[in-house]
């Protein structure tokens, strides 16, 4: 328990905080990784170049502080966190690590201003804060071991398969190299593959949403090519489209994550994704197709042409399955071929008039996935059309972001 004289500290400091947040998680993660470069094997180095990471780290640093006498209302946000964290085999004895630096790191950025009394009272602070996430990763971890097919930290898989998708997308099939049975997932969840690159000091590590049925003999990932691949997001895709080949060993975590679609909801439920936001929407119809084949299903995908948009005749396909089920696509510059589909709805953006025309059920639920404008423009004109703030939900590719900020 936090004493009164410890939480008001910790509170008063939290405008200061607000001020230099960045600043100091920036500093924090400089001399962080200068004593223990070990940990680069872990970080996402573009995310750490976009500022992504430490925005993400502020943000949470930020809340916490606010809610420090009731962390209990952090919990949905603790166990988003957590499940990227267990899914990274991030593990107790990594915390104290980074509550050193970060103590370090405020004392650096506040000068004097960093009294004793403040340091220690955010000392103990972050062992509270600490212990929240320790604890709720520890059950993580406990039901990753106990699940069928389940394992902890990282294991080899072969690609048994990689199958082009479309100009810039390609499927990769993992199948456990130790033959073994691999657990479930809930539709929409992820995994974490990690990699040596030719060249590249560090182990990197990407999170890929599962692109498939759960309760297969394998996973499916689907990447796509970022378009420079110099740049460090572009490193690992191209690396993957090009390098990596049938037969290669890539490892992977336990299937994580809490973008999943409600199993126990029968309302109609739309998956509207850009680009290749599109793959968690791929494991959730094809939940529905075997499990709620009744069920109303509206997939709205939007992508800049046909070329470059994957799944197309998997989706056709699932028409059969699915007694409700409405496809749309809208792109932005679309091939004569485009023009032509029976499913092709809008020339241009995904916007609030296109969902006055098209969407009838305010009720639904609204799952959404693709780049970050894709997500603002959706997400706030679904808010602006009159959708309830809790039946909208989004996944960010890489850290999450404040939506209302530019
Ligand atoms: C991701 C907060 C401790 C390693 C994150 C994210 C947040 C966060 C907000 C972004 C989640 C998202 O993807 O949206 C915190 C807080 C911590 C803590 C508040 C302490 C109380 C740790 C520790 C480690 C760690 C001890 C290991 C040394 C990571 C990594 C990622 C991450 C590797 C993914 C980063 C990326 O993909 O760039 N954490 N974290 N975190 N955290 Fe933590």
């Amino acid at each position: 328990m936090l004493s009164e004289q410890t939480i008001k500290i910790v509170k008063s400091t939290v405008p200061v905080l607000e001020v230099k947040g960045t600043e100091i998680t920036t500093v924090f993660y400089k001399n962080m990784f200068k004593k223990h470069p070990e940990l680069l094997h872990i970080f996402n180095h573009a995310n750490q170049q976009q500022g992504r990471q430490q925005a993400a780290l502020a943000n949470t640093v930020y809340a916490a502080a606010k809610n420090i006498d009731q962390l209990h209302v952090l919990i949905p946000a603790v166990k988003q966190i957590a499940h990227k964290h267990r899914s990274l085999a991030i593990k107790p004895e990594h915390y104290p690590i980074v509550g050193e630096s970060l103590l370090g790191a405020i004392k650096e950025v506040l000068g004097d201003a960093a009294t004793d009394e403040i340091i220690n009272a955010w000392a103990e602070a972050y062992g509270v804060i600490a212990d929240v996430f320790i604890n709720v990763e520890k059950e993580m971890y406990q039901e990753a071991a106990e699940q069928k097919g389940g394992w902890i930290d990282y294991r080899d898989f072969i690609v048994a398969d990689k199958v082009k998708e479309s100009d810039v997308i390609t499927s990769f099939y993992l199948k456990p190299a130790d033959g073994g049975e691999i657990a479930s997932f809930l539709p929409g969840q992820y995994i974490t593959i990690r990699l040596k690159m030719a060249g590249e000091k560090f182990m990197v590590n990407r999170q890929y949403s599962l692109s498939h049925m759960p309760g297969n003999e394998h996973y499916r990932i689907s990447v796509k090519r970022e378009a420079e691949p110099d740049t460090p997001e572009g490193r690992v895709s191209n690396y993957l489209h090009d390098k990596v080949q049938a037969g290669d060993i890539i490892e992977a975590t336990a299937p994580a994550g809490d973008f999943i679609l409600d199993q126990n909801d029968h309302n109609p439920v739309y998956l509207i994704s850009g680009g290749v936001g599109i793959t968690p929407f791929m494991s959730m119809i094809h939940w529905i197709a075997n499990e709620q084949p009744e069920r109303e299903v509206h997939f709205i995908h939007a992508a800049r042409n046909g070329n470059v948009q994957a799944f197309k005749e998997e989706l056709a396909n699932l028409k059969g399955d699915l007694k409700n089920f409405k496809l749309s696509y809208i792109y932005e510059d679309p091939t004569e071929a485009d023009l032509q589909n029976s499913h092709f709805s809008k020339q241009g953006y995904i916007d609030k008039q296109w969902f006055s025309e098209n969407v009838k059920d305010k009720q639904g639920q609204f799952h959404v996935c693709g780049p970050v404008p894709f997500l603002r423009a959706v997400v706030l004109g679904l808010r602006d059309f009159g959708v309830e703030q809790d039946h909208i939900h989004y996944e960010f590719f890489g850290p999450a972001l404040n939506l209302e900020e530019n």
